[in-house]
């Protein structure tokens, strides 16, 4: 927290329903407090996002994070969308310059960072290396998203955009057709996908897969020992990603582990997300690791 607040204390924050389990306002408070910045970020659960885009124009909010489920509705409010969150169909971020309210959503940068720095040479598993530089290139890689639902739709965008090939794995055909349609992919089933092995037609695929994402909220808890992937497809040439991070090693992560595969977990998606959110904030690149080191702590006393 800030050291004193005074009538010049800006005002940042969060718009939410439910808000109560956010690690937003741990970290962008922590980082005020680190670079001396006059600011105090909070959490506000609300019931109708028109009120939170009225309060940040009435009171003169600097900036605010948007979160579930209020991604989608807010775009409506804003003066001023950024085009790849208005691909997306959600924004998680709105800045308010003097009252001309624009949204962007940091989601996307929050998946292809740590992708990419997962990817740059030398590096094994993503956590102590947060500080690594983002060398790798997603250009030309072979990415297969499962799920089609908004966290799949932000991850799949920043990914494209990144010039990678990609593959939506869906339980249900509409919706992940219609998602690899929009960005020129391909679509396979769920299940179909779980039976791929490295003896068939489709060996190729598995083959010349790059990078697997898991976007639905398989493996979480409670349900720690689901995973959306079949073990037998994963080949140690992979990097596998999952956001979900509550367990931080998913089911997927481990079996990921276990054959070989490079691995970037949900915080690391969340924490530059984040990171990405505090740059536009005040113009300063916070220190993930720090960051991530500062959430794992606060985690863990939680659960003490
Ligand atoms: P979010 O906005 O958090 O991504 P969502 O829009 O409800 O949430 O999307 C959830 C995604 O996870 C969907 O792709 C969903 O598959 P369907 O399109 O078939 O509904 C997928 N998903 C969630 N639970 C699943 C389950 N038990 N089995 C398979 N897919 C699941």
């Amino acid at each position: 927290m800030i050291k004193e607040i005074t009538p010049a204390t800006k005002l940042y924050c969060i718009f939410g329903k439910p808000v109560s389990h956010s690690m937003s306002p741990l970290i962008h408070n922590m980082l005020f407090n680190k670079f001396d910045i006059d600011a105090v970020y909070l959490a506000f659960q609300i019931n109708d996002i028109k009120h939170g885009v009225d309060a940040v124009r009435s009171l003169g909010i600097k900036a605010a994070s948007i979160t579930i489920p209020f991604k989608e509705a807010i775009l409506e409010h804003l003066d001023e969308i950024d085009e790849t969150a208005r691909q997306i169909g959600a924004v998680n971020t709105v800045i308010n310059n003097d009252g001309y309210l624009w949204g962007c959503n940091t989601d996307c940068a929050g998946a292809v960072e740590p992708l990419k720095e997962a990817l740059s040479e030398g590096l094994s598993v993503v956590p102590e290396d947060l500080f690594a530089l983002s060398k790798g290139s997603l250009d030309g890689k072979n990415v297969s998203i499962i799920g089609a639902g908004g966290a799949a739709r932000a991850v799949v965008f920043g990914i494209k955009k990144e010039g990678a090939n990609i593959t939506i794995v869906n339980r249900s055909k509409d919706k992940g057709e219609q998602l690899a349609i929009q960005v020129n992919g391909q679509y396979l089933s769920l299940s179909a996908y779980n039976e791929l092995t490295y003896d068939d037609s489709m060996s190729n695929h598995l083959e010349q897969t790059d990078i697997i994402i898991n976007t639905t909220s398989f493996g979480m808890t409670p349900n720690i020992d689901e995973s959306p992937v079949n073990p037998l497809i994963l080949n140690k040439k992979m990097t596998v990603m999952d956001i979900v991070y509550n367990p931080l090693r998913t089911k997927l992560l481990k079996d990921a582990e276990n054959s070989g595969c490079k691995i970037v977990d949900g915080l690391s998606m969340f924490i530059h997300q984040g990171a990405a959110q505090f740059e536009l904030f005040t113009g300063i690149k916070p220190p993930r690791q720090i960051m991530r080191e500062y959430v794992l702590k606060n985690m863990t006393k939680k659960h003490q």
